[in-house]
């Protein structure tokens, strides 16, 4: 069985006590909850002072990134190594995401690296596919996600891939308020899971965790989680009020 994983992307948003107050306010309001997995990735600049607060405080909340760089240390300015976020007790990062592919020009190749080197420093990516509205609309979605996914798994291992988390993300979803219809994201998301299937095993397929991401609320989120395929979301702006976020955290109601 698949246990479901929700994440929280705050993307470029919280000061330190911004985030340590979010993160305590949610360990309260999800205490209760065992049947869940739940992640927030803050931003770089506080992972310290989150990480030193699920250290002492030990709630039910793991932490991840929201990305980082491919080697473990060398001239790279303003980058953040893996070393790093392991040193910071991180186990989760964001790879691949389409403000990362858009704004800073991350390839397919790049996100390849980045892949490979969190397998290799023991941190799980949660990486992000997803088509453009034109891809959408040209029929394209099945293809560009399958482009995307063999791309940044090119050179992984059986062992290595078990570690991975998927997120589809239809471009067009993100922040627009504008989410998927449940069915067709679950349609994308089984047809990722073959896709899994053919490049690694059918055991490996069924047990791989693919998450929804795209305006997701605690209004829809249950319309989602009752699609089979579909194992947890990724949620950006509803990821930032601590209210909000529990309530999608307990989409069960
Ligand atoms: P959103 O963002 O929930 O604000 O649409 C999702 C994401 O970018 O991961």
């Amino acid at each position: 069985m698949r246990k479901p994983l929700i994440a929280g992307n705050w993307k470029m948003n919280k000061t330190l006590a911004e985030g340590v107050r979010l993160v305590q306010d949610l360990s309260y309001l999800v205490e209760d909850v065992e049947d869940v997995d739940i992640v927030v990735c803050p931003p770089f600049t506080i992972l310290k002072g989150i990480s030193t607060l699920i250290e002492y405080d030990k709630p039910n909340i793991k932490l991840g990134a929201q990305n980082m760089h491919w080697e473990q240390e060398g001239a790279y300015t303003g980058e953040i190594s893996p070393l790093m976020l392991k040193d910071l007790n991180v186990e989760f990062v964001i790879l691949g995401h389409s403000e990362r592919r858009r704004y800073f020009f991350e390839t397919d190749e790049i996100i390849n690296r980045k892949v490979k080197a969190a397998f290799k420093f023991k941190i799980s990516p949660i990486l992000c596919l997803g088509e453009s509205l034109e891809e959408r609309e040209a029929g394209k979605t099945f293809e560009v996600v399958q482009n995307q996914l063999f791309k940044a798994l090119e050179g992984v291992s059986q062992e290595e891939v078990k570690h991975l988390i998927i997120a589809y993300e239809p471009v067009w979803a993100i922040g627009t308020g504008k989410s998927a219809f449940p069915e067709d994201a679950n349609d994308t998301i089984r047809h990722i899971r073959a896709l899994i299937g053919s490049k690694f095993t059918p055991e490996i397929a069924k047990n791989q965790l693919v998450l929804y991401g795209g305006s997701v609320t605690p209004e829809n989120i249950a319309e989602f989680m009752v699609e089979p395929d579909i194992d947890g979301a990724l949620v950006g702006g509803a990821s930032l009020d601590a209210v909000s976020f529990s309530r999608i955290i307990k989409f069960r109601g």
